[in-house]
Order: structure tokens, then sequence, then C-alpha cells
């Protein structure tokens, strides 16, 4: 990777990625391209920035031809709840912004990242050790595109020899930038709550078991696998990958431990709750930790602690 693309860089993935990339990579070597410009400051102050929209073909291009950029991490996308209120957006965004960057790359000779998802997985799939290679009926739209972007990224690879790789992402935690309508959004929500309110209202019931990771995991999960020796690769579209699974009683039982006068109470949304239902308890990764040797820093008491340290900064910085 000498010069990289990253698109939805103002989103929860984005706005950490990127500037890890630029500290490692050079600054002016990174490139980042979001749908909102306004949303971050720091983006457009710390290296190349543009505002686009994924999905017109020809900004893309235009990026990647004057930047010669070698590498595209495509994050821009719909999570599942929002999708689910628009699904006819959620298909045009999702897939049209990932085949035109496919193209781009098959023009260019770009490697590609893609991230998939539990969401990937659907009601009939194992829920426990859900294995790297089963079966996958997604039942929500925002699955539908993530499957369907897992076989895209496959056929570009084998059709046009496109370097493309991706991660079956679980719920992820940031202290950064908040989740933009997600299933899992409560495991980022609740930290906020904790340290103000001492209270939280939870979306999803106190047994809802998924896996989940936390934001320097889930980044240097994707930097390592873009590093990773072709080699070595046996799959690539999209490896599973989970650093904790637990509830939501599980997790504010943690915090509990920092906070003991927090309480928690469910009040369920239904749509949400349902599409959460639908995902894999815990999924098994050894294919990662075999092929590319993933290794979680962070379990649950440990991403906890960091969490409630940044957030409390955070909330005193206003
Ligand atoms: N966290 C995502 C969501 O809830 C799952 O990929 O949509």
């Amino acid at each position: 990777m000498k010069k990289i693309l990253v698109t939805g860089a103002t989103g929860q993935i984005g706005s950490e990625l990127t500037l890890v990339l630029r500290d490692q990579y050079g600054a002016e070597n990174v490139i980042a391209a979001a749908y909102n410009r306004r949303s971050s400051t720091e983006l457009p102050e710390s290296g190349p920035f543009y505002g686009i929209d994924v999905r017109d073909t020809d900004s893309i291009e235009q990026i990647v031809a004057d930047h010669r950029c070698d590498t595209i991490f495509h994050l821009a996308a719909l999570l599942s709840a929002v999708a689910e209120d628009r699904p006819q957006e959620a298909w045009d965004i999702n897939m049209n912004g990932l085949i035109n960057v496919l193209e781009a790359s098959r023009k260019h000779r770009c490697s590609v990242f893609f991230p998939s998802s539990i969401g990937a997985f659907g009601p009939g799939t194992p829920a426990n050790d859900t294995p790297q290679d089963t079966m996958q009926r997604p039942t929500t739209i925002y699955g539908i595109t993530k499957v369907s972007g897992e076989l895209l990224c496959d056929y570009y690879y084998r059709r046009f020899g496109v370097d493309t790789r991706g991660l079956r992402y679980p719920g992820l935690i940031s202290s950064k930038v908040l989740p933009g309508g997600g299933s899992t959004d409560y495991a980022v929500e609740i930290f906020y709550a904790a340290l103000t309110a001492r209270h939280y209202d939870c979306f999803l019931s106190a047994e809802t078991q998924l896996d989940m990771m936390y934001m320097p995991d889930a980044i240097d999960a994707a930097i390592r696998l873009m590093n990773a020796d072709n080699n070595t690769l046996r799959h690539r579209n999209a490896f599973n990958v989970t650093a904790m699974s637990f509830t939501p009683a599980k997790l504010a039982a943690e915090i509990q431990k920092h906070i003991p006068d927090f309480t928690i109470a469910y009040a369920i949304d239904p749509v949400r709750q349902a599409i959460a239902s639908s995902w894999p308890r815990h999924m098994d990764d050894s294919a990662a930790r075999a092929e590319w040797g993933w290794q979680p820093r962070f379990d649950l008491a440990a991403m906890v602690r960091d969490m409630l340290e940044k957030i409390a900064v955070k909330i005193q910085n206003g």
C-alpha cells in the first residue's frame, strides 16, 4: 500500500482508520472521501479530502487516477437499521458504490478492502461457532447487500484479478464517532448514558448475544489483512473476525464494576431486535487466525475500561 483511498472516511470506522493510515503511510498518501464533507474538520485539515457520492462513477475514478491510488478501503454504506427503513436507497448506495469502486480498481489495478458483517448471515445459519464457510441467507436488505458484496468481490478477483479482501465485522464499539443506524449501536450508546444519566434504556433484550469488537482491533485487522501475503490466503471475501461475544446484561454488569449505581432497563425496538435475533451469537474466526494471524487485543474488561476513560474525557471537553 502506497497511495490509499478511504471512502466513507467520516463514518464510524473511517474516521479512525484514516488517521491511523495517515500516521503509518504519510498524510499526503491517504485520500479521504466522504459524502458528508462537513461532518469532520480533522480529516480535511490533516490530508487530502474530497466530498463525493460513491454512486457517482466518475468522481471515484477521477480521484483514483489523479492520485494514482493502489488501494481502496471502501467503507461507505448504510448500516442495518437505517437500511431497513430505506431499502431501495440501501441497495443503491451499498451495491452501486461497491461496483463503482471495483470498476475503478479493475481499470487502475487497485486492491480493495470491503467490510462485510455478521449481517451477512441469517436465521438459518448456525448461531454458535458460526463456521467460516456456511449457509448465508440473510433476511435484511443490509445483509443481502453484504453477502452480494462478498460474492461480487470474489467475482472481481477470479474474473479480473482484482485483489479483493474483506472481513465479516461484528458490532463495532468506538469512542470517537457514533455508529450511524446499526442494530449493535446500543453497545456504544450505553457508555454515554452510564457516564451522564447513570441509566440506559436498551433497545435489545437482556439476553441478545452478539459478537463485538473494539475499534482499535477492527482497524488493526483491516490493515493486517491488506498487508497479508497473498499466497497464505485461502479465503478472501470475507473472513469471520470476532474479539468478544456478550449480551446487554453482561455489558451492563461489566460497566457496573466501574459505576456501581448504573442501571439498565429494556425498551425493545422490534425492528432492531428482529435484525439482531437473525444474526450469529458467536462466530468461529479460526480461518482468519490461521491464514493471516488475526489476534484481537481487547476483551470485554479491557474494552469497557478504555471506553469509560475515553468517553469521560470526551464528555468533560464538551
Ligand atoms: N453493526 C452493524 C449494524 O448493526 C453490523 O454490521 O448494522
